[in-house]
C-alpha cells in the first residue's frame, strides 16, 4: 500500500510550473475537481470519452456526430453517480463530492489523440497531476539548491510548510498567523541537519550541501495548493572523448524502460532539452532545432534503453550531457563530452 502511494504521489508531479517545480491542484475531499480537456471548443464530427481504472471503464462520452452525451454513473459500483458533469463545449470532467474511491487514472480520448490523468486523494485531499514535458533541474553534490515558492510576500494568515518524501516528513514550516518559523532538521535521522534555510519573506527553501539523502521529491503546501519538486542529485561525472566526424554513444545502462518512466536529455549549461521519452503519454521526441541546429540529424535516441547517439560529432558538441529518469526510478547521470580533432 505504501509503495502504491508513493508511485502515484511521484506521478503527481507532472504538471510543471516555472524552471524547477510541478503543481497539482489540491482539493478537500468532499469538494470538486475539474480534468480538463484544454479544447476550446469541440469540432463537429468530435468524439470525445473518459475512460477510469486500469478496465479502462467508460465513464462518459460525447459524440458530436450523433449529437449524443451519455454519462456512464452506475459502472463501477455506483461510486460516479450523481457526480461526473460533463461539459459539452469543452468535453472537460468534473467530479463532485470526491472520496477516495475517485483515485486512479482517467484517460481522456479526443478522435485518435489519448490525454492522462492521475488522481490522488491525500486522505483528506485530492491532487490532480496531468502528464506533461517537464523543466527539472539537477544539482551536483555539496551544491546548494533554491526551491523557490513562488510567492513575492506571505499573507497575513495562513501556514506555509515544507515535506519530504514517501511519509510526507514535514521539515519546515512558517505559521503566519502566530508569527512562527520552524525548521525540523533533526527529522529522517538528522539527514537536514544545519542544511536548511527557510526564507521568512518568501517561504522559499534553500538546501545547502547536498548529497544524495537529499534526493527525492519535495512538497509545498500553501493554504490549499501544492507544488511539488524532484530533485535529482549527480553523484558522478562521467568523462567521454570522441573523434571529430565519429559518433559517440551515451548509454543510459538500462536494458528496458518501464511503462511509467520518463527520460530527459539535457544539454549544456542552459540545460536544454535535446530528447524526451515520455512512456506514458507514448511519445519520443527529439529536439534537434534547438542551440543553432548543432544536433539537427545527429541524434540517435535507443527507445528501449533511452541511450542516446550523437553522430558525426564536432566541436560544438563539446560540453554535458545530463540523463534525467523520473517518477518510478529517480536517476540522474552526467556524460562530459570532449570532441577533439585529427
Ligand atoms: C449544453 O449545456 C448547456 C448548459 O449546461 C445546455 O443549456 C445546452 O442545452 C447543452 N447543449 C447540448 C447540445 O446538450
Ligand atoms: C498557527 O498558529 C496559530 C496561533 O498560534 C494556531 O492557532 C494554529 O493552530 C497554528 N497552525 C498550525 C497549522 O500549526
Ligand atoms: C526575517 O529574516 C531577516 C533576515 O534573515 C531577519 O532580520 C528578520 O528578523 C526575520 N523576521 C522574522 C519575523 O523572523
Ligand atoms: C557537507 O557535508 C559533508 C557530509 O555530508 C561534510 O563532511 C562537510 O563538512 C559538509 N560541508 C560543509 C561546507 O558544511
Ligand atoms: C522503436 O525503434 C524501432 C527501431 O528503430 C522501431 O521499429 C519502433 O517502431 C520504435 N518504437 C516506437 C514506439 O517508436
Ligand atoms: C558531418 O558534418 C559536417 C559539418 O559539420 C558535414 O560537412 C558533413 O557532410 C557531415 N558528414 C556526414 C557523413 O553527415
Amino acid at each position: 500500500m505504501k509503495k502504491m502511494f508513493l508511485k502515484l504521489l511521484l506521478l503527481c508531479l507532472w504538471r510543471l510550473n516555472g524552471v524547477f517545480g510541478v503543481s497539482g491542484v489540491y482539493v478537500m475531499e468532499g469538494e470538486s475537481v475539474s480534468l480538463n480537456s484544454d479544447l476550446t471548443e469541440m469540432k463537429d464530427d468530435d468524439v470525445i470519452q473518459w475512460r477510469f481504472g486500469y478496465e479502462n471503464t467508460l465513464i462518459a462520452e460525447i459524440n458530436k456526430r450523433a449529437d449524443r452525451i451519455t454519462v456512464y454513473d452506475d459502472v463501477l459500483d455506483g461510486r460516479f453517480r450523481d457526480r461526473l458533469k460533463l461539459d459539452n463545449q469543452t468535453g472537460s470532467l468534473t467530479i463532485t463530492d470526491t472520496t477516495t474511491e475517485h483515485e486512479g487514472d482517467y484517460k481522456l480520448q479526443i478522435n485518435s489523440e489519448i490525454k492522462r490523468f492521475i488522481l490522488i486523494v491525500f486522505g483528506v485531499c485530492v491532487c490532480v497531476c496531468v502528464f506533461g514535458d517537464s523543466g527539472l533541474e539537477s544539482v551536483m553534490k555539496g551544491d546548494s539548491v533554491s526551491l523557490n515558492s513562488d510567492l513575492t510576500e506571505m499573507k497575513d494568515d495562513g501556514v506555509i510548510q515544507w515535506r519530504f518524501g514517501e511519509e510526507n516528513t514535514v521539515i519546515a514550516e512558517i505559521n503566519v498567523t502566530a508569527d512562527r518559523i520552524t525548521v525540523y532538521d533533526d527529522v529522517l535521522d538528522g539527514r537536514f541537519r544545519d542544511r536548511l534555510k527557510l526564507d521568512n519573506q518568501t517561504g522559499s527553501l534553500t538546501i545547502t550541501n547536498i548529497t544524495t539523502e537529499h534526493e527525492g521529491v519535495y512538497q509545498l503546501l500553501i493554504n490549499r495548493e501544492i507544488k511539488c519538486f524532484i530533485l535529482f542529485v549527480i553523484d558522478e561525472v562521467k568523462s567521454v572523448s570522441v573523434k571529430e566526424g565519429d559518433s559517440v554513444t551515451l548509454n543510459s545502462d538500462l536494458t528496458e524502460m518501464k511503462d511509467g518512466d520518463v527520460i530527459q536529455w539535457r544539454f549544456g549549461d542552459e540545460n536544454t532539452v535535446i530528447a524526451v521519452i515520455n512512456k506514458p503519454n507514448d511519445r519520443i521526441t527529439v529536439h534537434d532545432d534547438v542551440l543553432d541546429g548543432r544536433f539537427r540529424d545527429r541524434l540517435k535516441l535507443d527507445n528501449q534503453t533511452g541511450s542516446l547517439t550523437i553522430t558525426n560529432t564536432t566541436t560544438e558538441h563539446d560540453g554535458d550531457y545530463k540523463l534525467l529518469m523520473f517518477p518510478g526510478r529517480l536517476s540522474s547521470k552526467v556524460f562530459r563530452v570532449s570532441v577533439y580533432g585529427e
